[in-house]
């Protein structure tokens, strides 16, 4: 099916035949035509000037009247300089067509690689809502998930909670001093804001006890450490270790509220696990493995009882991994729980997307487990990205430093409606289709920015530009979608049937040959996607096919058509394009309306 594969055979057997060569694979260079040269796809000759004693133009020739001679794939060739382009046959496009319009799971690797990939993301604290980077984080991971779906790994999504420690129980903290028993029900807060505003209210009165502090002439370094709040938080931790009834379930109170806040953002957002694991249940795994690693002298103990590891051999510091009063630490839960992962699953490949702020966070993981005797610890994948942040000024949140996921979300659904009544869109609409909707297309937009950049890369995302229905948006291709539904339905209304398949020996333009031959790349862009873990690889060919889709529906009458074998044509061609929006668009988590 895959015409570059053909072609690289039919090539090679041309030039063993013409001039004795047995052409090796990367000798065998197929690329799609220039748009300025006439032609679908063209054979680099360069390479074979040495052993054909040639010239790049005279190679090009023979073996294009070659392949014109004994295939009938290629029905016109011409020559410029070394490059040889072909034109392919219209019969064997109009094939193409017929098989992937017939084909519902079209770009998917359905054969399966039957191997498990695990893919971690998300993995908040549980001390405050979700913010921006997380949206960027969520978006990546569960899109790459996806992703790997389709190229046929088994996947297991899957998220870390950070449940525990002293951040945790400075939220805890200050809601005991200052709280007087607010709850999510009696503020009408989502559980994860309050708990987030307690987090803030201990910062707050923390700074305030420095200052005091520092009034009374204590030198800001002492003032810092010995500062009654962070005591008491430190005690609070220790009593949380030690499993104190009444610290204990305030906080599993707490978090109770902060999973239902981070539960309906996941959803209105439309990612998820299939399985959580947290902190609070796996940093003892951590721990005994590090006694171990202990014990066989891979770690070392100092004076004050901390552990650590040394990694200066490797090239990298040394790292704690239990403090002094023996707590652990970020790093001692990351071995923890990987240990129970690789336990509950049969992984091949984990992937821990996290941003690029912990990528030595995780060189040192990756070493470690391989130290304490997991060998599977340093094939682990950290998928880095970049930071994301808004064009200065906008939507700040309440502390004025991190945008929140709700508000985000919430701003961008709102901007969607106005837009789209604004451009008349949703005249004819209920009111519950106009939610469903600004819903689409305000998510769409955000996931269609942030997925188009390449991962690594910072980035602004600027929300105006995002919805803008003309441009690399997610709403043009939402839109562009709509429009082909639109066409579809009609054609039904007025008794016109698209044909499952069409006559193969139909004539069309070179604009229509085009089309088919971008739907054709659709799988090879899908592979590439996942071997690089790119959702902006899909994004930015989605887009090129609405382009050009969009240039034919200008350009071409579909409805209006009097020839009924060409107006089938252009109705299955259309249809197959909507097929690949909405594959290609599910891939990157967005969905994609049927009228709009
Ligand atoms: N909760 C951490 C944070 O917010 C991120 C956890 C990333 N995953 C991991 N396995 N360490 O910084």
């Amino acid at each position: 099916m895959n015409i570059e594969t053909s072609l690289q055979a039919m090539v090679k057997a041309a030039v063993a035949e013409l001039y004795q060569l047995e052409a090796a694979d990367a000798q065998l260079q197929i690329q799609k035509t220039k748009k300025e040269f006439e032609g679908d796809l063209t054979v680099v000759t360069f390479p074979f000037v040495k052993a054909a004693r040639k010239a790049p133009e005279v190679i090009g020739d023979e073996i294009g009247n070659f392949l014109l001679a004994q295939h009938s794939l290629v029905s016109a060739f011409n020559v410029i300089k070394g490059f040889l382009n072909l034109t392919i046959n219209t019969a064997y496009w109009m094939e193409v067509l017929n098989v992937l319009a017939a084909d519902e799971q079209f770009g998917h690797n359905t054969t399966g690689k039957d191997k498990l990939m695990m893919i971690e993301y998300s993995s908040p604290n549980t001390n405050k809502p979700l913010h921006l980077g997380h949206v960027r984080n969520n978006l990546l991971g569960f899109s790459i998930a996806e992703i790997q779906k389709a190229n046929g790994w088994e996947v297991v999504k899957t998220n870390i909670v950070n449940d525990r420690g002293i951040h945790i129980c400075k939220s805890m903290l200050a809601w005991k001093l200052f709280g007087k028993g607010e709850t999510p029900q009696s503020s009408g807060m989502k559980g994860d804001h309050l708990v987030g505003k307690y987090y803030v209210e201990f910062d707050k009165a923390y700074k305030a006890e420095i200052k005091a502090l520092m009034e009374q002439n204590i030198p800001e370094e002492e003032a810092k450490r010995t500062v009654p709040l962070m005591r008491q938080a430190q005690e609070m931790l220790v009593a949380w270790e030690q499993h104190d009834p009444e610290v204990y379930q305030l906080w599993e109170t707490m978090n109770g509220w902060v999973y239902e806040g981070f539960d309906a953002t996941y959803k209105r957002m439309g990612v998820d696990f299939d399985k959580i694991y947290y902190e609070s249940q796996t940093y003892l795994e951590g721990k005994s493995k590090v006694e171990e690693g202990l014990e066989k002298g891979v770690f070392y103990r100092r004076e004050d009882g901390s552990v650590w590891a040394d990694l200066r051999s490797d090239g990298l510091d040394e790292k704690l991994l239990l403090r002094a009063d023996g707590t652990s630490v970020y790093m001692t839960q990351d071995i923890g729980t990987a240990k129970l992962r690789y336990e509950d699953y049969p992984i091949s490949k984990m992937v821990y997307v996290v941003g690029n702020e912990q990528n030595y966070h995780f060189q040192v993981l990756a070493l470690l487990l391989d130290k304490v005797g997991f060998e599977w610890g340093r094939d682990l994948v950290h998928f880095s990205y970049g930071m994301v942040e808004l064009p200065e000024g906008k939507m700040k949140s309440r502390e004025g430093t991190v945008v929140d996921a709700d508000d985000l979300m919430t701003e961008m659904i709102d901007t969607a409606r106005d837009t789209a009544r604004e451009l008349g869109k949703l005249d004819t609409a209920t009111d519950e289709e106009v939610e469903q909707i600004a819903s689409m297309v305000g998510l769409g937009a955000l996931k269609y920015f942030i997925l188009k950049v390449d991962p690594k890369k910072n980035m602004t995302f600027n929300p105006k530009e995002s919805i803008d229905f003309n441009g690399n948006t997610g709403p043009f291709i939402q839109y562009t979608h709509a429009r082909i539904k639109s066409v579809l339905r009609k054609a039904q209304e007025a008794g016109i049937q698209v044909p499952e398949a069409v006559d193969t020996s139909l004539t069309i333009s070179e604009k229509e040959k085009y089309m088919i031959q971008l739907l054709s790349t659709y799988p090879a862009v899908v592979r590439q996607a996942g071997d690089e873990f790119s959702p902006a690889v899909i994004a930015n060919y989605i887009y090129e096919l609405v382009k050009e889709y969009n240039q034919f529906y200008h350009d071409f009458s579909i409805l209006k058509e009097e020839n009924e074998a060409l107006k089938g044509f252009r109705l299955l061609m259309s249809s197959a394009v909507a097929k690949v929006i909405r594959s290609g668009m599910a891939l990157l988590g967005i969905t994609v309306p049927e009228r709009m």
